[in-house]
């Protein structure tokens, strides 16, 4: 049965996608696993790392987005999840040239229309206000479909509060909070803390151990100064953290693009690679069950 692994967090642009796909490349490649990322942002971030512009358009016109998928899946349509899957995706391949076993179900710009009208048609069954769990639920159901065929899934969230977000929030086995190292993530982070833990105030959320916390924050973005260091440091006070931290590095912000030509993991992520397998090598003890 599947790993579910959701990278999230409230707040843009901290590199949740970027995360997403290291992440992907480290387990197929070097793990060894069966991977499946799927996009749940509408902004399709990660489809484009995974795929290049070309190959998403591809996939939008062969209907295999995440948008299909719900629409058709909620409407009772989907004999085979795995038909809006792209199999063997990615342009990094391992030591032997082989392309690694990485999935995806690639994301949509429709993402949130289809949201508002699953959320519609979940109106016509409930009682209002169970009409957001509901729904909520029903997406698990439906994304859990997938957690035969993969050994890890992982759920790319958009910012904010989707139902999907919210849905890869609640279903996943671990979830990994990125956070850049300022005054707005510290209390970023508490939100999607207390979220995560269902606890409604920090003093609550004191109440569960670090050790027993379904997620882990990482630092990204980190520049070796000292008042980002205090503010990890109080990070790490109230919440589990990563003792990797990712720089802020060429080789991060370049793994952002796709590449025509598929080539190596030390040639995708050049001056990072060892922040990658560092990441990597904490990870795995942490998706032991
Ligand atoms: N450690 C890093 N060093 C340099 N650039 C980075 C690093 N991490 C992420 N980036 C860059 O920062 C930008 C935002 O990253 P990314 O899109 O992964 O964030 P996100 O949290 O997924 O954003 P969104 O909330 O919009 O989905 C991208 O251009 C990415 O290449
Ligand atoms: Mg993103």
């Amino acid at each position: 049965m599947a790993y579910f692994l959701a990278v999230a967090n409230r707040k843009g642009g901290v590199g949740k996608s970027t995360i997403t796909v290291m992440l992907a490349h480290a387990l197929s490649i070097w793990g060894g696993k069966r991977v499946l990322i799927i996009d749940l942002d509408s902004q399709c971030n990660a489809s484009m790392i995974m795929l290049g512009g070309e190959g998403w358009v591809a996939a939008r016109s062969a209907r295999r987005t995440i948008a299909d998928y719900f629409s058709d899946a909620f409407s009772n349509r989907v004999s085979r999840p795995g038909a809006y899957v792209l199999d063997r995706v990615g342009d990094v391949v391992d030591g032997a040239g082989r392309q690694p076993p990485l999935s995806i179900l690639p994301g949509s710009l429709l993402l949130d229309d289809v949201q508002g009208e699953l959320f519609l048609l979940q109106a016509d069954h409930r009682a209002a206000s169970d009409i957001s769990v509901g729904l909520r639920e029903r997406l698990i159901e439906t994304l859990r479909r997938f957690e035969h065929e993969y050994d890890v899934i992982i759920l790319d969230c958009a910012p904010g509060l989707s139902f999907a977000a919210l849905a890869g929030l609640k279903m996943a086995d671990k979830v990994v909070v990125p956070f850049r190292a300022d005054y707005v993530s510290l209390l970023a982070v508490d939100r999607v803390a207390l979220m995560i833990e269902e606890r409604r105030d920090l003093d609550d959320l004191a109440d569960v151990p670090l050790s027993r916390r379904r997620y882990a924050c990482l630092a990204n973005f980190v520049r070796d100064n000292g008042r980002e260091r205090l503010l990890i440091e109080e990070i790490g006070l109230a919440h589990p953290v990563f003792a990797t931290e990712l720089p802020q590095r060429d080789g991060i912000a370049n793994s952002f693009d796709w590449l025509a030509q598929s080539t190596s993991m030390e040639e995708k992520y050049g001056n990072a690679i060892s922040d990658v397998r560092s990441l990597y090598n904490e990870i795995i003890p942490l998706m032991r069950r």
